[in-house]
């Protein structure tokens, strides 16, 4: 078959309202701006004659084809700033069309992948007869054949914030809908062979998706993973869905119980790890991991601030990942999966670690490198992820937009708008990079792509956070008062605590 992607330029701009924001803040900020446009419209992926999504990158030396693929996690900013910019029904057939792929994996050979797995990335191909065929990548054909996790976990947090944007519950109680969300949420909450309530992944099944030590239970899984809970309020109520719902909802707080409490790090925490007794059994120990305190890395005991504090990056027996992933940070104070006392100290350790997290280029994805041995063992000697590049300690502009929402939700509105006007100065010059190298994020990645289409949407979308804080509530990011779990351990108190 002679197949082409479909990759032709808009013939129209995406968005409806192009100058929709207020006066600029900077100089020379309307040109950004509009740069991003312009990168946003020339990424355009149509099916049919209707935008479906936007590719990756359009950096014509991209190191993998798919980069030229729609990715269902780099799609969500776009389709954030669609609903704020009045293009609603292109979100609207995005989460249609991807729902209607999963018929696809049924036709992978070999292993069965579970139904509800929703694909990484797709791509519209052109065939000879000019008619269009939909190609979806489960991770069957991607890089080291990661399982995209996330992809089910961003769909319904992009479901959720479309029909509360929309108020098109109609859209949410189409059978279609709802058997996709109910296949979701019992693959989610099927019984496997764990004892924790945080969910099992492989390595790679997300954001980063390289094999990088995040097997387990990674924090920014846990963290969609109690957003995609939430979705369980999208259900109709009958009798088939029922158990469904109180089975979503009893999990979630126990999850949020669970991650409050034993992810949590501060100075008070990381005493009591120092000193902790080991190989003890019951139930009522305070080390129930077995942790041993020589496992405690050398640079967390003069990293970990005084007044701050966050969640560690991963969690199981005898292991405590210490590093700090951003994006499962931030993604936990918006839902409020943390407590509010502990978004505030989460944006506490990002003022105080300031060089170490935002430096030249927001926002370090994960702090710090690992290096020497380490990398060898972790990484598989990965030459992409080299020391302070790419997923090991690289600076991702994407990652600017959940630092605006978690700073609004921490009520440190300015660290977001300090943490922007180092985006802004230097992307556009710089030509939207996929990531930032080095400890401060100075230089362009060395195998970074140009014109990296997140990293344009995440700066709007942060500059659309920035002009007015209600969006994150009207995009459904943050917790209703109503729809939050009764509070767990750890509300009000300074972090979670251990027992
Ligand atoms: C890289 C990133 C992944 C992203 C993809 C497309 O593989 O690690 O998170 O979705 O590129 O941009």
């Amino acid at each position: 078959m002679n197949e082409r992607p479909s990759t032709s330029r808009a013939t129209e701009p995406l968005h409806a309202t192009r100058h929709c924001f207020a006066a600029p803040r900077f100089a020379d900020e309307s040109v950004v701006l509009a740069d991003a446009y312009r990168l946003l419209d020339d990424a355009v992926i149509r099916y049919q004659g209707h935008p479906v999504g936007t590719m990756a990158s359009l950096d014509p030396r991209a190191p993998a084809d798919n980069y030229r693929d729609c990715f269902v996690r780099d799609f969500v900013s776009t389709a954030f700033l669609m609903l704020l910019e009045g293009r609603s029904e292109v979100v609207r057939e995005f989460l249609a069309l991807i729902l209607r792929m999963r018929g696809q994996q049924e036709e992978l050979e070999g292993q069965q992948i579970a139904p509800g797995v929703l694909p990484a990335s797709f791509r519209v191909v052109t065939l000879d007869d000019g008619s269009e065929e939909l190609s979806a990548d489960f991770g069957d054909r991607a890089i080291g054949r990661v399982a995209p996790v996330d992809s089910m976990m961003w769909w319904t947090v992009l479901l959720r914030a479309y029909v509360r944007f929309t108020g098109d519950t109609a859209f949410a109680h189409t059978p279609e809908v709802q058997r996709g969300l109910r296949m979701i949420l019992s693959l989610c909450l099927q019984s496997r062979f764990e004892v924790f309530p945080t969910l099992l992944v492989p390595d790679g099944s997300f954001m980063i998706d390289r094999r990088m030590g995040v097997f387990g239970h990674p924090l920014e899984i846990q963290a969609l993973f109690d957003m995609t809970l939430r979705a369980a309020d999208l259900l109709t109520v009958d009798e088939g869905s029922h158990w469904l719902i109180d089975l979503a909802a009893t999990r979630r707080q126990v999850l949020r119980d669970y991650v409050r409490r034993y992810y949590w790090l501060d100075l008070d925490v990381l005493n009591e790890v120092h000193r902790f007794s080991t190989e003890k059994f019951g139930h009522d120990i305070d080390n129930v991991f077995n942790i041993y305190p020589e496992s405690i890395p050398d640079w967390v005991p003069d990293w970990v601030p005084d007044n701050g504090g966050y969640f560690v990056g991963n969690l199981g027996p005898g292991r405590i990942d210490f590093r700090f992933f951003s994006q499962g940070n931030f993604l936990a104070s918006l839902s409020g999966l943390a407590t509010r006392e502990q978004s505030r100290l989460q944006m506490q350790t990002m003022a105080d670690r300031w060089d170490d997290l935002i430096g030249q280029m927001p926002v370090k994805l994960v702090y710090p490198a690992v290096t020497g041995s380490e990398w060898r063992l972790m990484t598989g000697s990965d030459p992409k992820n080299t020391p302070w590049s790419y997923h090991n300690g690289g600076n991702w502009p994407v990652l600017i937009w959940p630092m605006v929402a978690a700073a609004q939700v921490a009520g440190r509105q300015d660290l977001g708008e300090r943490a922007y006007r180092v985006a802004e100065q230097r992307l556009m010059k710089d030509g939207w990079p996929e990531y930032y190298d080095g400890r401060h994020g100075r230089l362009i990645g060395r195998r970074a792509n140009l014109h990296q289409v997140w990293s344009a949407t995440g700066l709007l979308l942060a500059r659309h956070l920035l002009e007015d804080p209600g969006r994150l509530a009207q995009l459904a990011l943050t917790e209703d008062e109503d729809s939050a779990p009764r509070s767990g351990r750890g509300q009000g108190e300074r972090g979670g605590g251990r027992a």
